[in-house]
């Protein structure tokens, strides 16, 4: 039976994902930080495994890859509204437990597969606007900086250490970057590649991409934006793997 590891499992995107893969068939480990999501992880079907990202060090978190040998590790984890009150969690987790999980993978030597969850605009700042960027991608673009500076900073920096770290640990990586979550529900169409802050995109929808993703192996290298759209999932991701999207070329970063 395939099987998927997901990092940040009791999260929103990450239980949809759990839920429809644990429908395909897929044995789902899902590694959570916080007991109460035991009783919800066992109903969708999902073995659910205790350790935080804020505390495991690589050897740990490795030992934890190795012992479920997983087909795919997703990293779907985030500081979320903690970081809010306190935003240095976003670097602790969104950034330093993401490049632990990339360290541990190389340690655990066996699973190659990772698929990565980013946000739009993830990009050095410093450098030229992406030439698809609307106006009004520009204006969204200042907004997202400027509400959330840690937070942009803690994903940039992921993203950075899995693209130019990777020659070194040879990882099969896709990173998804979906713009705004809104509340519309699953519709199961998107706008995938080279895609604008607006519309927003749900949840579900974001969650079918991951699960597109990890059915398609020719979407590794590839890193791509999300946003509400008029494409069939699964077509618009065979589309981002056909044409190698890579959001975050070195003109980006
Ligand atoms: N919100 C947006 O509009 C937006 C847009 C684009 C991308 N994103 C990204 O998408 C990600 C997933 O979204 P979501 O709605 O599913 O977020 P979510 O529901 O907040 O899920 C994040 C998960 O990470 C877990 N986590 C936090 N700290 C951890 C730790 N130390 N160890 C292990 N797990 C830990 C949380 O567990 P606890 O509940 O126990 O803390 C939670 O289950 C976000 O984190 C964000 O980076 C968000």
């Amino acid at each position: 039976m395939a099987s998927v590891l997901i990092f940040g499992g009791s999260g929103k995107v990450a239980k949809s994902i759990a839920a429809s893969l644990v429908k395909k068939g897929y044995q789902v480990f899902s590694v959570i930080r916080r007991e109460e999501h035991i009783p919800s992880l066992r109903e969708l079907g999902a073995t659910p495994i205790m350790q935080s990202l804020e505390t495991a060090s690589v050897a740990e978190l490795a030992s934890t890859i190795r012992t479920h040998a997983p087909d795919a590790v997703i990293f779907a984890a985030g500081a979320g509204k903690r970081a809010f009150a306190e935003p240095s969690l976003s670097l602790v987790v969104d950034r330093d437990g993401a490049i632990r999980v990339f360290d541990a993978m190389v340690e655990a030597g066996g699973t190659k597969r990772l698929l990565l969850v980013s946000t739009i605009d993830t990009r050095n700042r410093d450098k030229a606007v992406p030439g698809w960027y609307s106006e009004a991608d520009r204006k969204g673009s200042e907004q997202l900086w400027g509400i959330l500076p840690v937070y942009m900073k803690a994903k940039f920096e992921a993203d950075k250490d899995l693209v130019e770290g990777n020659q070194r640990r040879g990882l099969q990586f896709t990173i998804i970057r979906p713009t705004w979550y809104g509340e519309g529900g699953r519709t199961g169409k998107v706008r995938a590649g080279l895609a604008n802050f607006e519309p927003k995109v749900s949840r579900e929808d974001v969650a079918d991409v991951f699960v597109a993703c990890v059915e398609n192996p020719a979407t590794a290298g590839c890193v791509f934006e999300v946003s509400g759209g008029e494409v069939v999932i699964e077509d618009a991701v065979r589309k981002v793997a056909e044409e190698k999207i890579d959001s975050f070329g070195e003109m980006f970063r």
